[in-house]
């Protein structure tokens, strides 16, 4: 074993204040924002040092662990949530971080580092969920943070759950010529991981408004650029006339959903992925976790699984990790042998083979094969019962 990791591996069996464990979910999520602040600045780092990073690794490897068997158990849950999002979102993350840990113990720490960059999208994808919930109070040490760039700093604030710090850094990414011109890919996903949390986390059209209008005013927009920002404008103008709504029973939120998910789909978006009917879906999302909140009715769960789904699988943002086959394999499990588990597993179907679709044809592994087939004869229609 190299001696700087039997070092760091004896450095981690010493007991650690900052990362001492954490009775309840608020705690928990208070040792993750001080865990994921220390980590974040040395693994961008050339010279980030490897003992905090590995023991970072373990904490948070830690940490979601008991995240995930908590939530199993049901015994560490968030207040007044019963969003399965939360479940399956916790088990990945924790496959996740202990991948990344394990990797740096063997070794293999670039591997793991890359790992652990990754992991604030788990964070981010629970947290804008919907506009619930408190934010970080304690503020990561400046000197460390200043060392990170634009784009990591937004992902570092938005995990925190500080959405306003972070929403300044999209905005200065958006408002940046030379990024739209050198990386214009990358200026796209700012652009859409900004409206995301304007739309579902602040709920807020003004603010998605003022961001399209900066992105509108770049020198040499291209055309398609411009067509597309075009109808998110209008989308945004008509939700601003809209009046606020306020419901909170299972009926009202539901209702709230149908309308918005109708909306997206009587959009002008053809292609899955054109994006033209983001700020539509990114609503209809948002309605499909608050139904999801609050629902009892397995019937309407099922559907608002399905419609999340569709939705997840429209917007395919980087932000919240690609989720539809999660929501599409839920929905069939929710409501086996009806109608709505037939449409959320011909989703399925689809979204399966175009992932494992390359350049040399489709080739799905036999695992895989084998889930299609069970989750097929869950959603089928009910047999007929035998007669006698
Ligand atoms: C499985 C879902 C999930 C994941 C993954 C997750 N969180 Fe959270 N987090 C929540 C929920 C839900 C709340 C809101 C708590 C509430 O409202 O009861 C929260 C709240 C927080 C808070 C505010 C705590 C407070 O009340 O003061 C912080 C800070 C936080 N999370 C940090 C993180 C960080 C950093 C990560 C990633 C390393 C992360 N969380 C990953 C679900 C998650």
């Amino acid at each position: 074993m190299n001696p700087r990791l039997a070092f760091a591996t004896l450095l981690s069996l010493l007991p650690s204040a900052l990362w001492a464990d954490a009775p309840n979910w608020q705690a928990k999520m208070n040792s993750l924002g001080n865990t994921v602040s220390e980590l974040l600045p040395e693994l961008v780092s050339k010279q980030g040092n490897p003992e905090t990073i590995e023991k970072g690794a373990k904490a948070l490897s830690e940490l979601s662990h008991d995240l995930k068997v908590g939530h199993d158990k049901q015994k560490l849950v968030p207040a007044a949530d019963n969003d399965p999002t939360i479940g399956f979102l916790a088990d990945q993350f924790s496959t996740q971080t202990r991948r990344a840990y394990s990797a740096i113990k063997q070794g293999q720490i670039e591997y793991g580092k890359d790992l652990l960059r990754s992991v604030t999208s788990y964070c981010i994808a629970c947290h804008a969920r919907h506009d619930n919930g408190p934010a970080f109070t304690a503020v990561p040490s400046t000197e460390k943070v200043n060392r990170l760039s634009k784009e990591e700093k937004a992902a570092l604030y938005v995990a925190l759950r500080q959405f306003d710090k972070g929403l300044e850094q999209y905005q200065q990414l958006v408002a940046d010529p030379e990024l739209l011109k050198k990386r214009p890919f990358d200026w796209e996903r700012y652009l859409r991981q900004a409206l995301a949390i304007a739309v579902r986390v602040k709920n807020d059209p003004k603010l998605a408004s003022t961001l399209i209008a900066t992105a509108l005013q770049s020198p040499d927009l291209p055309v398609f650029q411009q067509t597309k920002l075009t109808q998110w404008q209008k989308a945004v103008d008509s939700w601003k006339k809209e009046p606020a709504l306020k419901v909170n029973t299972e009926v009202g939120l539901t209702l709230e959903m149908r309308r918005l998910f109708r909306d997206a789909n009587m959009g002008q978006q053809r292609m899955l992925d054109d994006h033209s009917a983001e700020i539509q879906f990114l609503r209809a999302s948002g309605a499909a976790h608050d139904v999801l909140r609050v629902a009892r009715d397995p019937k309407t769960v099922a559907e608002a699984l399905m419609v999340a789904g569709k939705s997840y699988e429209s917007l395919s943002n980087p932000l919240f990790w690609p989720m539809e086959e999660f929501f599409y394999e839920a929905c069939i499990r929710q409501l086996p042998h009806s109608n709505l588990a037939q449409e959320c597993y011909s989703s399925y179907v689809k979204s399966v083979y175009f992932g494992y679709t390359g350049s040399a044809g489709t080739d799905i592994p036999e695992d895989v094969r084998k889930l299609l087939s069970r989750l097929g004869a869950l959603a089928a229609p009910p047999r007929p019962k035998p007669k006698g």
